[in-house]
C-alpha cells in the first residue's frame, strides 16, 4: 500500500487549521444562506468609533433616507489594516447605528434628542461571500430589533450597494466623511 507522505499529512492538518482560525476569528457571523446574525450591541461598541454625522428630515423636507444621528464603529483588525496598508480587508465589518431624533428644547438649549429608537445598518466586506468588490449589506430596523430579530437577510445590491459604489470615496466606503480614519499622528 502506498503511504502518504507525512509532510502531505502536516501540510492538510496547517491548512485545515488556517481555514478553521479564519472561520472563528471573523468578527461577524454569516449562515449559508448569507444571513447575518445580529451582532453584540456591547460588544460593537466598545470598538473603535469611526465617526458620527447627522442627517435630520428637516433638512431634507421630510425625506432623509435614514433619518437620524449615525453612529459608526470598525472592528478593530479592519482600522489597523486600514490605517497600515490602506484597504479594507476581507473580514471587515462596519456598523452603523442610526438614532431616531426630535427636536426639542432641553436646559443645553434646542436641540436634536434621541427618542429610544435606533435602526443598525451593517456592510461586511467577505470576496468569499459576495460578488463585485466584496461587500454585503445588512438591516435591522427599529421594529425588528424591539420583535427580537436576529438574523438579517443580504440587501439587494439597489437598496444599498448601488449608491456607495457611485458616492463613496473608497471601496464603498464614505470615508470622506471620517476624519478619524486618517493615520493617527
Ligand atoms: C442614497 C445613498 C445611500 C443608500 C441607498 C445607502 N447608503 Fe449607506 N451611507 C450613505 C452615506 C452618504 C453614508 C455616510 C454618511 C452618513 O452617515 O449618512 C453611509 C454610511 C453607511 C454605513 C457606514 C459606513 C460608510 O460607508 O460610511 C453603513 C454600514 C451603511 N451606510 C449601510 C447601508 C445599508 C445597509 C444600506 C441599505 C439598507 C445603505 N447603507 C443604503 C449613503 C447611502
Amino acid at each position: 500500500m502506498k503511504r502518504t507522505p507525512m509532510f502531505a499529512v502536516c501540510a492538510a492538518c496547517v491548512l485545515l487549521l488556517g481555514a478553521w482560525q479564519t472561520a472563528a476569528n471573523l468578527p461577524y457571523e454569516l449562515s449559508g444562506s448569507k444571513q447575518l446574525t445580529l451582532p453584540d450591541v456591547t460588544e460593537y461598541r466598545q470598538w473603535p468609533y469611526m465617526g458620527t454625522s447627522m442627517v435630520p428630515n428637516d433638512k431634507n423636507n421630510g425625506k432623509a433616507i435614514f433619518p437620524g444621528i449615525h453612529t459608526v464603529y470598525i472592528n478593530p483588525r479592519a482600522l489597523r489594516m486600514r490605517r497600515e496598508k490602506g484597504i479594507f480587508p476581507d473580514g471587515t465589518i462596519i456598523l452603523m447605528e442610526n438614532h431616531h431624533v426630535t427636536v426639542r428644547e432641553a436646559e443645553s438649549g434646542f436641540g436634536y434628542f434621541t427618542t429610544g429608537g435606533m435602526d443598525l445598518l451593517a456592510a461586511v466586506k467577505d470576496r468569499r461571500q459576495f460578488d463585485g468588490e466584496g461587500w454585503g449589506y445588512y438591516f435591522f430596523a427599529d421594529r425588528e430589533l424591539k420583535a427580537g430579530k436576529k438574523l438579517a437577510d443580504l440587501q439587494p445590491a439597489a437598496s444599498c450597494r448601488s449608491c456607495h459604489q457611485v458616492g463613496a470615496a473608497e471601496d464603498q466606503v464614505f470615508t470622506q466623511y471620517y476624519p478619524s480614519l486618517k493615520k493617527e499622528p
